[in-house]
């Protein structure tokens, strides 16, 4: 493979700066030159180059005011100041608006040529090290998922089987119960792991914000619009969005959320062109969907678009052989982090923790951890649970996110079996029957998709489509 060479955009209204440097360094770089600060911060756009040198003191726009345009670039090359005598006043601008480094002039060429050879070692560097400390912190997502009881065993299948698929993925569970740490381990076992993990909160973004903040917009789209800006959907191409909270988007969004979802494609506010992108969509929510369908708050086709798989995190109450693994967990999490050395608790106090309702679930839970572990001081769990149990007392449980529909009993006691094996076994066979029809009808028949989606091999969906006599329907 060929290297290609270095490029270096050289800004200064002297054009013998730049006819030197490229008569000298032609072999280490390639230069190309702008007059001004207009047809400087252009050639950006179309030259790309690795590095500028930017003359501080120009007719026009001055070296400062350059730099301060391409700082508002979603990402610039680095900048090296060249500048004049007695402008040293100028250095501790240019320095504090980001310039890697400043030239004196008039130069030697070999201390030119040193300068960009240090400022691009220290860009790689950069860049190597935000590399590493976003694979440290993936790394750390999955590996600190805690739970070994059957409910969490199989909410860890689930993820490992569908992390490097492209499927959407809904994560439905009471808040707390740990909703984004299954969306960050998604994105950490996916392909995507090395590409952009992009949170929104559509409930923390306020409703006229959320288009363009997920969208992007063109300049001059609205007061204030002074630039185009990229949308949360441009930053995680490639990669992975969470929208956090869907159940919180407003209607008029959803069906632009559709046509993404559909088509990968979207146009920003204000904006003509369609632009596309490759993400990869994962979605959390706390809320009842259904009931926001039949409300009409929530769109059925998005719904039906979002939940290719969906995930469910069962509340910490129906899952409590988890809590002394999790508050092993927490223990040596915030002893760590605090450099604290309380490690244990006394099995009368497990105990309790255990026989706790935590309505505020896991995150609850590691909040009292926490604060025995500042406070070194295990005593404290007694007062924590029953100040928490006299909030809670008034607060009922959120509603079941979903309830598998009753199937509907009508028979003789006298002449039919009502072994409870019996029961169960028709009671499996009507809601496997009624899924299996769904999603065929949802998938248009396509028999693959619907098997991916089921996650039954194909065969198996021929055979259930066979016995249970299912017929296309329109
Ligand atoms: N299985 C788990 N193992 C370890 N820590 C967990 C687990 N589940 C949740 N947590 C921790 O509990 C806290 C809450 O989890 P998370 O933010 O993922 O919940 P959530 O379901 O998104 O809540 P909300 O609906 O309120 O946003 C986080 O600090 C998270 O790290
Ligand atoms: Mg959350």
């Amino acid at each position: 493979m060929v290297k290609t060479k270095t490029k270096i955009l050289v800004i200064d209204d002297d054009p013998k700066v730049s006819w030197i440097l490229s008569e000298s360094l032609a072999s280490s770089f390639d230069f190309v030159a702008a007059r001004d600060g207009i047809e400087g911060i252009q050639m950006v756009s179309t030259e790309k180059p690795d590095v500028i040198l930017l003359d501080i003191k120009m007719p026009g726009m001055t070296g400062l005011e350059v730099l301060e345009k391409l700082n508002k670039m979603d990402s610039r090359p680095e900048v090296i100041m060249i500048s004049g005598h007695g402008e040293t006043n100028y250095i501790v601008e240019s320095v504090r608006l980001g310039a890697a480094n400043f030239i004196n002039k008039p130069f030697e060429v070999k201390e030119v040529e040193i300068q960009i050879n240090k400022v691009i070692e220290h860009s790689k560097l950069k860049k190597e090290v935000t590399e590493l400390k976003k694979e440290l912190q993936s790394k750390k997502v999955y590996d600190s998922f805690v739970g070994d009881s059957e409910a969490m065993f199989k909410v860890k299948a689930i993820i490992e089987q569908v992390a490097n698929s492209e499927l959407t993925v809904l994560i439905r569970g009471e808040s707390g119960t740990g909703k984004e740490i299954v969306a960050r381990s998604l994105h950490e076992l996916s392909g995507r792991k090395d590409q952009p993990f992009v949170k929104v909160n559509c409930a923390a973004i306020p409703r006229d914000l959320l288009e363009s903040e997920l969208f992007g917009y063109e300049k001059g789209a609205f007061t204030g619009a002074h630039k185009n800006k990229q949308g949360r959907f441009e930053l995680a191409n490639m990669g992975t969005i969470f929208l956090d909270e869907i159940g919180d988007m407003p209607m008029e969004l959803q069906s632009k959320l559709l046509q993404v979802l559909e088509q990968q494609e979207f146009v920003r506010v204000g904006g003509i062109n369609n632009i596309h992108v490759d993400v990869r969509i994962i979605c959390a929510t706390n809320k009842n969907l259904e009931q926001a369908i039949n409300q009409q708050s929530f769109r059925d086709d998005l719904f039906y678009r979002l939940n290719e798989i969906t995930i469910f995190l069962p509340p910490l109450r129906d899952r409590k052989e988890d809590i002394p693994l999790l508050v092993n967990h927490f223990l040596d999490k915030y002893n760590k982090l605090y450099n604290k050395k309380f490690y244990q608790f006394t099995q009368e106090i497990i105990n309790r923790l255990v026989s706790f309702d935590w309505p505020g679930n896991i995150r609850q839970l590691e909040n009292m951890v926490k604060q025995v572990v500042v406070r070194e001081d295990e005593s404290i769990i007694t007062e924590l649970i029953d100040s928490a149990r006299n909030q809670a007392i008034n607060v009922s449980y959120p509603q079941p996110l979903y309830s598998s529909p009753q199937p509907v009993i009508n028979s003789n006691p006298e002449s039919d079996d009502f072994s409870l094996k019996n029961r169960v076994g028709k009671t499996v066979a009507n809601e496997e029957k009624r899924l299996i029809a769904e999603v065929l009808s949802k998938t248009n028949w396509n028999r693959r998709k619907a098997a991916d989606i089921l996650q039954i091999s194909y065969r198996s969906l021929l055979y259930k489509i066979k016995d249970y006599n299912l017929n296309v329907t329109k």
